[in-house]
């Protein structure tokens, strides 16, 4: 039987080659950088490649991430050409973003972060919180994750719109599509929550300049990645008072050093990129699946357009 490699900085390799030899027994389960006969090797299995740890091998047809994301399969300036790149699409773990997302976005809505200051001056102070249908949430990125996303806040009544590529029709969601409509956006999050891919296209795209386009006030929710926000430009904005609070899951650098003025910014809530982790068991069943597919010699699903990076 042909060979998968495995490769991941996060997760454990005995753990997956048991549930995936569960699965396809017999499976022939190889541990970068044990590579061995590089031409067994057909399906490569990976979270953050070192790189060139996928190159010289002349049988690689899929490349798999082990989470929703792909860039760090981009990442890779060595990645051979040839292999098609996949990745995990859960409604697990678009249930999983939508329930933070929606514990952000309700957190700022009813004022917790001030609440809390008040318990910790010992100050009993009641504010006028808006009904839902007044806060105007805006999502950038409505695939798989903006999608659940926005059903959920819809749910509840929030003014909801989103700002994708191609123009989207989603019941009680209002539609930006399109650089040239990103500012008509931005003018109408009174709450931005980010949901997008990280690719040349938008990385970096939560600048002074997008942030200066917000309402006054405004608060920033980032569950896409770290590589989205300029953090000296959020700082700034924070400090300024111009955005009011920002939730962050995902950092240019995980962990977060000690050392980022993010850890201890009053107006910064830190997570450590647990929003949507992967599920062992549904992820283990599409991945299974995608190795069947692939060893058969057939397209495996949730392929990723190699030209637009998702
Ligand atoms: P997806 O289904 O591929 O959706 C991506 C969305 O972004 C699409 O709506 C797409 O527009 C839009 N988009 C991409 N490039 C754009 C551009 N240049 N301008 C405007 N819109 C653009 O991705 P997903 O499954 O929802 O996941 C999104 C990201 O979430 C992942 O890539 C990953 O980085 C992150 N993530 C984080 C966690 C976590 O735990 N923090 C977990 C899973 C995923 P079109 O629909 O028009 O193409
Ligand atoms: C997590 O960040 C993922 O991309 O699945």
């Amino acid at each position: 039987m042909p060979a998968i490699l495995f490769r991941s900085e996060n997760d454990s390799p005995e753990e997956w080659a048991e549930r995936l030899e569960e699965r396809i027994p017999g499976l022939d389960f190889r541990i970068w950088p044990e590579v061995g006969d590089p031409d067994d090797i057909q399906f490569a299995l990976v979270w953050k490649l070192p790189s060139g740890a996928l190159s010289g091998l002349p049988n690689l047809r899929t490349i798999c991430s082990l989470g929703q994301g792909v860039d760090h399969i981009f990442a890779d300036p060595d990645l051979p050409e040839g292999p098609r790149v996949m990745r995990i699409v859960d409604p697990w773990m678009g249930r999983a973003m939508a329930e933070w997302v929606l514990l952000n976005v309700l957190r700022f809505h009813r004022l917790l972060p001030e609440y809390e200051a008040l318990q910790a001056a010992h100050e009993w102070k009641p504010m006028a919180c808006p009904e839902t249908s007044k806060r105007r949430v805006g999502i950038l990125g409505m695939g798989e994750l903006g999608n659940e996303a926005a059903e959920s806040l819809i749910s509840l009544g929030f003014d909801v719109s989103g700002w994708s590529r191609t123009e989207k029709s989603i019941f009680g969601v209002t539609s930006y599509f399109g650089a040239d409509q990103l500012d008509g956006f931005l003018a109408r999050a009174d709450i931005l929550v980010c949901l997008l891919p990280l690719t040349d296209e938008t990385k970096d795209i939560i600048d002074a300049d997008l942030l200066g386009k917000l309402p006054k006030g405004a608060q920033v929710i980032n569950g896409g990645r770290g590589g989205h926000v300029v953090d000296e430009d959020l700082i700034a904005a924070l400090d300024s008072g111009h955005i009011a609070g920002a939730a962050l899951d995902v950092f240019r650098i995980e962990p977060l050093p000690p050392e980022h003025v993010f850890w201890g910014h009053p107006k910064v809530l830190v997570w450590p990129h647990v929003s949507a982790p992967t599920n062992a068991d549904s992820g283990a069943d599409q991945i299974a699946d995608a190795i069947h597919k692939t060893f058969a010699g057939e397209a495996p699903d949730n392929l990723v357009d190699r030209a637009r990076q998702y």
